[in-house]
């Protein structure tokens, strides 16, 4: 089919000017590379975060695009205990504590538990119900908080 090879082409471009290299045969993941994708994604969860903020703030209206938003919170949350396999506390410069490899279990019920508060925050975010979004958006900023204490060194 030609829609799906011309976007390839495109995105493999895209991945040549940002990083630099060629896309290589699909190849497990390496440390390196893997500490690196869950730096963005948490990047992003903190963008997105800091863009709801500005609403948490009083500054701008409601946005009816919060709840894609959150799913794209819950996305990052479902995906977020396997970015951590044991292996990938080296390679890169990694904030993750030792904890994390080593009370996997503990570690993963975390990423769970951000998993309900980001699927009921872009729940509230649909129904359009501000006042729960809000009360939502604070429960969601401890978790990410509560995690970090736990799981990551000071950046
Ligand atoms: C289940 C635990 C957990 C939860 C929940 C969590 N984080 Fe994190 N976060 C981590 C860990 C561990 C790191 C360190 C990753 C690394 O350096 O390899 C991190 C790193 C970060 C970083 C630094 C990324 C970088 O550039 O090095 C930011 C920003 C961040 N998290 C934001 C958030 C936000 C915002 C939320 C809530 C929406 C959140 N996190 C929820 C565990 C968590």
């Amino acid at each position: 089919m030609k829609a799906p090879r011309s976007w390839r082409a495109l995105a493999g471009a895209a991945a040549i000017c940002v990083f630099g290299g060629g896309l290589g045969a699909d190849a497990a993941d390496d440390p390196a590379g893997l500490i690196k994708y869950r730096q963005v994604l948490m990047q992003q969860a903190e963008a997105t975060m800091a863009g709801m903020g500005v609403y948490m703030n009083g500054q701008i209206d409601f946005k009816p695009g919060f709840a894609d938003q959150a799913l794209a919170l819950v996305a990052t949350a479902r995906d977020l205990a396997n970015l951590f396999p044991p292996g990938s506390d080296k390679g890169a410069p990694t904030n993750a504590k030792p904890d994390v490899f080593a009370n996997a279990q503990m570690f993963r019920g975390a990423t769970m538990r951000l998993g309900q508060d980001v699927t009921r925050l872009a729940e509230l975010a649909k129904a359009g119900d501000e006042a729960g979004f809000k009360a939502q958006f604070v429960v969601v900023v401890d978790r990410c908080g509560g995690c970090h204490e736990r799981f990551r060194a000071p950046l």
